[in-house]
């Protein structure tokens, strides 16, 4: 079994990578938007999506700057 893998992007969202279960502070399970053509999703960072917990390309016409790098 791989991995997950997320990735923080440069002033953007947390693309994830392989399966996972998302769940809300009750424990409910957070179900993902269908994306049969992508093999990743995205959660927000910048606070801005209209469809939160998911990106929704919003922090792009934002001031939204965040860049992670390893150290
Ligand atoms: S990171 Fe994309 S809308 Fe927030």
């Amino acid at each position: 079994m791989s991995k997950l893998e997320i990735v923080v992007g440069k002033n953007g969202s947390l693309k994830i990578f392989g399966e996972f279960i998302l769940k809300d502070a009750d424990g409910k399970i957070v179900e993902p938007p269908i994306r049969p053509d992508k093999n990743w999703i995205s959660l927000c960072r910048c606070g801005h999506s209209k469809n939160k917990p998911f990106c929704d390309g919003t922090h792009k016409s934002t001031a939204f700057e965040s860049e992670v790098t390893a150290k």
